[in-house]
């Protein structure tokens, strides 16, 4: 992937800059797009390979669109979109604010970052669109509308990949599910969180191949496999959950 040019959008997370790192060091020209792009200016002059940031307006594709155009432009042929946004919250009371705020990002900003990079990267003829998705979408779960859209998110790239191959376009689609990440370095538990290089150093070399879908760390497949072959009585632990005794009633 030497001397090509990537765009990370969503790159001020401790997985972004560790990919932003992995890519720089083969060479790759980088513009990473951030929320708040002042957090990460210093990280971008760090970077052996030009690194330029931009603004990220994820929750108003008015102006996402604009911004991720803009980018283009500025860049030598772009061959890799990767996305890494998402918003995750659990709220037991499942209040709108909350699951609106997630939907905005991990579905309507999701969208319309894929929709975009699509449109530029058919207008070139090539490229490679990735997304870092979590194996949350393959069920329903607690994070209601994290689940759903991680769902939305896998679908949406099934599509974009159809549709690439259906218009004959060498556009890569590359749906990355993730497990967990020992984002805090704090939980050493080999077995099931891995270390964010790690993760990186196994997204980057999917990138590379060109995977489809590729599960990491790759003992996730398994649990993927589990998640999506076990009855819902199963997968839905509060049934295993001892339930508490009644209350007594006004009546008892
Ligand atoms: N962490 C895990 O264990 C895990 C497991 C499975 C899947 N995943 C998935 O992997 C992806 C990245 O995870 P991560 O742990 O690296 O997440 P993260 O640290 O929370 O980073 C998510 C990124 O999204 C951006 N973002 C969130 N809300 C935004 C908003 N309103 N506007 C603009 N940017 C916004 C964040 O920017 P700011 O920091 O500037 O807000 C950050 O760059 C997500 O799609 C997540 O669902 C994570």
């Amino acid at each position: 992937m030497s001397k090509t040019s990537a765009i990370i959008v969503g790159a001020s997370s401790m997985l972004s800059k560790e990919i932003a790192r992995q890519l720089s060091a083969q060479g790759v020209e980088l513009a990473l797009l951030a929320h708040d792009a002042d957090t990460i200016r210093e990280f971008a002059t760090e970077l052996p390979s030009a690194a330029n940031v931009y603004q990220l307006s994820i929750e108003d594709p008015q102006q996402l669109i604009p911004q991720l155009e803009q980018v283009w432009q500025e860049m030598n042929e772009v061959r890799l979109v990767l996305v890494n946004t998402g918003l995750n919250s659990y709220h037991p009371d499942l209040p709108w604010t909350l699951e609106q705020e997630i939907i905005e990002v991990d579905v309507r900003g999701f969208a319309a970052i894929c929709n975009t990079a699509f449109r530029l990267f058919r207008e070139q003829g090539v490229g490679q669109i990735a997304a870092i998705n979590s194996i949350a979408g393959l069920r329903g779960g607690p994070s209601v509308a994290f689940h759903a859209a991680k769902a939305f998110a896998q679908n949406y790239l099934e599509g974009l990949s159809m549709h690439a191959q259906r218009l004959k376009l060498p556009i890569t689609i590359t749906d990355i599910q993730l497990g967990l990440l020992d984002k805090a370095a704090l939980q050493h538990s080999r077995i099931w969180l891995s270390p964010v290089d790690e993760v990186a150093r196994q997204v980057v070399d999917a990138l590379l191949k060109g995977k489809r879908r590729v599960y990491v760390t790759k003992r996730w497949r398994l649990v993927a496999w589990l998640t999506l072959l076990l009855p819902e009585y199963i997968y839905n632990t509060r049934h295993w959950k001892k339930k508490k005794a009644k209350e007594p009633t006004a009546i008892e």
